[in-house]
């Protein structure tokens, strides 16, 4: 917080997809929840692309870090797909994620009582699922070198990454895991591959050292393989699971789907100073672009991870989620979480629902 000031500085990105046309705004001493904002928008990926001609302008990262809570739009789309690496959307989500130094990504996927029947697992293996994915951000083979395309002694084209973690990086990301399970149900479930992987070795070893800092945690591991099968046999087995880039980046994904859509899924990436990042967990669904069809809600739930997590607004966080919730009970249904018996509704309609239903609480309290 910027208490000097008495005011809170967000940096909003709009999905890029969609604004390409549009220019970026800042909006200043808004009033929402009773929290007076600073919203500021800035390009990045696609539209940054557009613009400026790189997926993550300097003033964007600059102006990331001077705020005290990132909410970041869904990125990419069809039209920067052949790009060369350092010119696509993804790139730059990578380097805000890096330039950010937000290591810990926490992605909940919570099954709703409302949404069970758009779950594609039967009702008693989906009803009542509540997992936290703790996926390590900044390293593995995201970011590992050497990596790149080289030709071989024969003359063949190779490409190559590195799977690299080091303890500090591991330690740093089991311990946010281990308060996380903390405040939950207590149990943890590391998932790695250390029947083949070296990293993963380490990985398991070090998670283990850490887990003597937290007696009241139970700690359990798991081969990322196995995990991936138990998710959709039994995932009520789980609480919380911590897990390196690239395996909670699948694992995630994996999870959504049982709570009936990735539509549905906010995330939080957080570092051990400075801004948080607040994404949902989808990408940009350049198929329905411009139909009004997109769920909205990974967003708005994102907006109230970042009220939680990043500006420790919890009173402004619940209002939001219970919004959702209620728009939920009123039966409306984007295409992706539609089932027989609820309504369909377009993105707009779904926006303005839980507006609506905000608003309503804060006249009510
Ligand atoms: C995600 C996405 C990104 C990732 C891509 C777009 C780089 O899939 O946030 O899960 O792999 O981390
Ligand atoms: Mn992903």
């Amino acid at each position: 917080f910027k208490l000097a000031c008495g005011l809170t500085d967000i940096l909003v990105r709009l999905i890029t997809y969609s604004v390409l046309e549009s220019n970026f705004h800042t909006y200043d001493g808004l009033d929402v929840l009773g929290i007076e904002f600073n919203f500021q928008e800035m390009p990045m990926g696609g539209s940054a692309l557009d613009l400026v001609g790189v997926p993550l302008p300097d003033e964007t990262l600059a102006a990331a870090k001077n705020s005290d809570a990132v909410l970041l739009g869904a990125i990419g789309g069809y039209k920067w797909d052949n790009n060369a690496k350092h010119l696509k959307p993804e790139t730059g989500l990578l380097q805000i994620r890096e330039g950010l130094k937000v290591f810990a990504n926490l992605r909940p996927a919570t099954v709703l009582p409302q949404l069970v029947e758009a779950s594609t697992l039967k009702r008693e293996v989906a009803e009542g699922v509540d997992v936290m994915v703790v996926r390590e951000l900044t390293g593995g083979i995201y970011f590992g070198k050497p990596r790149g395309f080289r030709t071989d002694e024969n003359g063949e084209e190779v490409g190559f990454n590195t799977e690299v973690y080091a303890a500090y990086e591991i330690d740093r990301i089991a311990r946010v895991a281990f308060e996380t399970a903390r405040k939950r149900q207590g149990r943890l479930c590391s998932v790695d591959k250390a029947n083949v992987l070296e990293a993963s070795m380490l990985w398991r070893r070090r998670v283990t050292a850490i887990a003597e800092e937290y007696p009241d945690v139970e700690l359990s591991h798991m081969y990322v393989d196995n995990a991936a099968m138990q998710l959709v046999r039994n995932p009520k087995q789980f609480d919380t699971i911590v897990t390196n880039n690239i395996f909670g980046d699948i694992l995630s994904d994996e999870a959504s789907m049982i709570t009936g859509s990735i539509g549905m899924l906010p995330s939080a990436s957080l570092g051990s100073s400075g801004p948080g990042l607040f994404e949902p967990i989808h990408g940009s669904a350049p198929d329905i672009a411009g139909q009004d069809k997109a769920n909205p809600l990974a967003t708005i739930l994102s907006a109230a991870m970042l009220l939680k997590y990043g500006l420790e607004e919890e009173d402004a966080a619940r209002r939001i989620e219970n919004a959702v919730l209620d728009t939920l009970n009123k039966g409306l249904r984007t295409g992706d979480i539609y089932s027989t018996g609820t309504k369909l509704v377009g993105c707009k309609e779904m926006g303005e629902a839980v507006l609506r239903s905000v608003d309503s609480q804060v006249h009510a309290a």
